[in-house]
């Protein structure tokens, strides 16, 4: 079965379940914003999915899918390019993972290693519900109702793109072949760990954010962790093993990195300093996201028409593969 687009289709979504933070900007953003160059791509905000961890509080989730839409302009996806978008408010998504639900076995889900994984990670919450459990199959439905070819994600996510393939099949080979099979885009996310030393989490409280301002940015990295062994400023230091220097191979000028390299191994320069570039460094780069993020979060009525309009041009290609799988289900 072919896909009908002339350039080739590119899907993917976010929760909106906190702020972005840099780890999320580097990989996922950048890579969007590269894709978005070549293809038709759909970037969609994936509320839905947020209620499936945190139902029992959904006090922000609107307030993080509106910064996230923010966080997303600012860093330069385009809505001229990119058709961006709320999943909550294209109702077929729930249509389909109505559908879908009804053909997939239960034991496709529980042996999906996220579903183990995230219940014993977040013990505090209650996460053996019915909509957890279904998680893949709506991300399935969100998947293939666009009928992409690509979607962008991270690791963390290729067992959910595997399901979507197997449902996938088992629709075409139930009904009608009505489903290409998605391929997954992986995206290669460069090291960035947060300020504890540990990877770059919200659930750690260890972020830098997209929408931190300046102050708060120098002061967190001010507390970062550096090499363990440089206690004294006359303690000789490695790089290699410091989470400071991770930021700098990504900042800073090949000539800082190496100049810095050399100085921290000699213990010529101190912590304290090689923060200050790094933090002079990183600012300089965040300086015109900030600027973006300033003039949308003023006109909160530009971003909830970009939402809009993305919105109709998503709900079309919704409807219209909603319309083929009725048919071929004959319902
Ligand atoms: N599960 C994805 C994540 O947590 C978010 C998501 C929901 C998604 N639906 C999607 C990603 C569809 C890609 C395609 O990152
Ligand atoms: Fe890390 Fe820089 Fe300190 Fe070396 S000098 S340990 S690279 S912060």
């Amino acid at each position: 079965m072919t896909t009908h687009h002339a350039k080739k289709r590119v899907l993917s979504g976010m929760q909106p379940s906190g702020l972005l933070h840099l780890g999320n900007w580097l990989g996922a953003l950048d890579n969007w914003k590269a894709l978005q160059e070549q293809y038709d791509c759909f970037f969609f905000v994936a509320d839905w999915h947020a209620l499936s961890t945190n139902y029992a509080d959904t006090g922000r989730i609107k307030e993080f899918s509106r910064e996230l839409l923010i966080d997303w302009l600012a860093a330069g996806i385009d809505p001229q390019r990119a058709t961006i978008f709320i999943q909550s408010r294209i109702p077929d998504h729930a249509i389909l993972h109505l559908l879908l639900s009804m053909m997939v076995p239960i034991p496709w889900l529980e042996r999906n290693p996220t579903y183990k994984e995230k219940q014993d990670e977040i013990k505090e919450k209650d996460l053996s519900t019915y909509g957890f459990l279904g998680y893949p199959v709506l991300q399935a439905a969100d998947i293939l109702i666009y009928k992409p070819d690509f979607v962008p994600v991270g690791k963390d996510q290729l067992p959910h793109l595997e399901l979507t393939r197997e449902i996938a099949r088992r629709f075409n080979s139930l009904y009608k072949p009505v489903f290409p099979e998605p391929m997954e885009h992986l995206t290669k996310f460069p090291k960035v760990l947060g300020t504890d030393g540990r990877k770059m989490s919200k659930s750690y409280g260890n972020t830098i954010n997209l929408s931190d301002a300046e102050p708060v940015v120098r002061q967190k990295l001010k507390t970062m962790v550096t090499d363990p062994a440089r206690v004294k400023r006359t303690d000789k230091g490695n790089p290699d093993i410091c989470p400071v220097y991770d930021f700098h191979k990504i900042y800073s000028t090949k000539e800082a990195q190496d100049r810095i390299n050399t100085e921290c191994r000699t213990a010529a320069i101190g912590c304290i300093d090689c923060k200050k570039l790094v933090a002079d460094a990183m600012v300089e780069r965040l300086v015109p996201i900030w600027e973006n993020r300033a003039k949308l979060t003023a006109k909160p009525d530009q971003v909830e028409e970009i939402a809009q309009e993305g919105g109709h041009r998503a709900a079309k290609v919704a409807h219209r593969t909603l319309e083929e799988v009725k048919e071929a289900m004959k319902i």
